[in-house]
């Protein structure tokens, strides 16, 4: 019998510049044994929702605050990834810390990307911009992102992969921010299609 392509939920907070790569590396056959079922953000206005509608992919948002606890929100969540049959979801720029119906749910099953060389510069408080501001005040000359498994310690699940790139005098967060994300695009997919090889749905 033929293996069927595994249903991928990215979930989103922001630009979802990720989301883009991960879209296009289904397209172009970089990622061949999965496709994207769902679109998932916490936040109604992220442009990552736009990109997702415009590649005809269904989305769905909800606010924290509509829900009592966040354990109540994730598990409004995992319904939806439920009722999608979602097989592994992809963390692209999801600014929320997850909570145990998740967690469990889907134990190994959640992958995140994160724009710093793990364990450096992880962990609660650690995201976004705020790593980059971190790395360029410290003054190391090497950065990166990494791609791991979501386990209940916030950054710090199996390591599947990293890409490294150097960190200049003259760099600004932005700067930094934009040099890293160039291989989290790159990075991302390319760990997924490799993860997705060996998965058992
Ligand atoms: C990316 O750099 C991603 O690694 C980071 O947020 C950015 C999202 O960009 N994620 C984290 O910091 C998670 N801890 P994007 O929305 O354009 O993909």
């Amino acid at each position: 019998m033929e293996k069927r392509k595994a249903n991928l939920a990215v979930l989103v907070s922001g630009s979802g510049s990720n989301l883009a790569a991960l879209i296009d590396a289904v397209n172009t056959g970089i990622i061949t044994e999965g496709m994207i079922s769902l679109v998932v953000s916490n936040k109604k206005d992220a442009y990552a929702l736009q990109r997702a509608e415009n590649a005809g992919i269904p989305c769905l948002s909800a606010k924290r605050s509509d829900f009592a606890t966040d354990e109540e929100f994730d598990k409004h969540l995992l319904s939806s990834l439920k009722a999608h049959r979602i097989d592994l979801v992809l963390l692209a720029g999801y600014m929320r810390i997850l909570t145990k119906p998740l967690l469990e749910a889907y134990n190994e099953r959640i992958l995140n990307i994160h724009p710093s060389l793990l364990p450096e510069f992880g962990g609660i408080g650690m995201y976004g911009m705020k790593v980059h501001e971190e790395v360029i005040r410290t003054g190391i000359t090497v950065s990166g992102c990494t791609v791991h498994i979501v386990n209940e310690h916030v950054d710090q699940g199996p390591i599947l992969a990293q890409a490294s790139v150097s960190v200049f005098p003259d760099d600004t967060p932005d700067s930094l921010a934009a040099r890293i994300l160039k291989e989290e695009h790159r990075l991302y997919p390319a760990t997924v299609e490799k993860f997705l090889t060996g998965f058992r749905i």
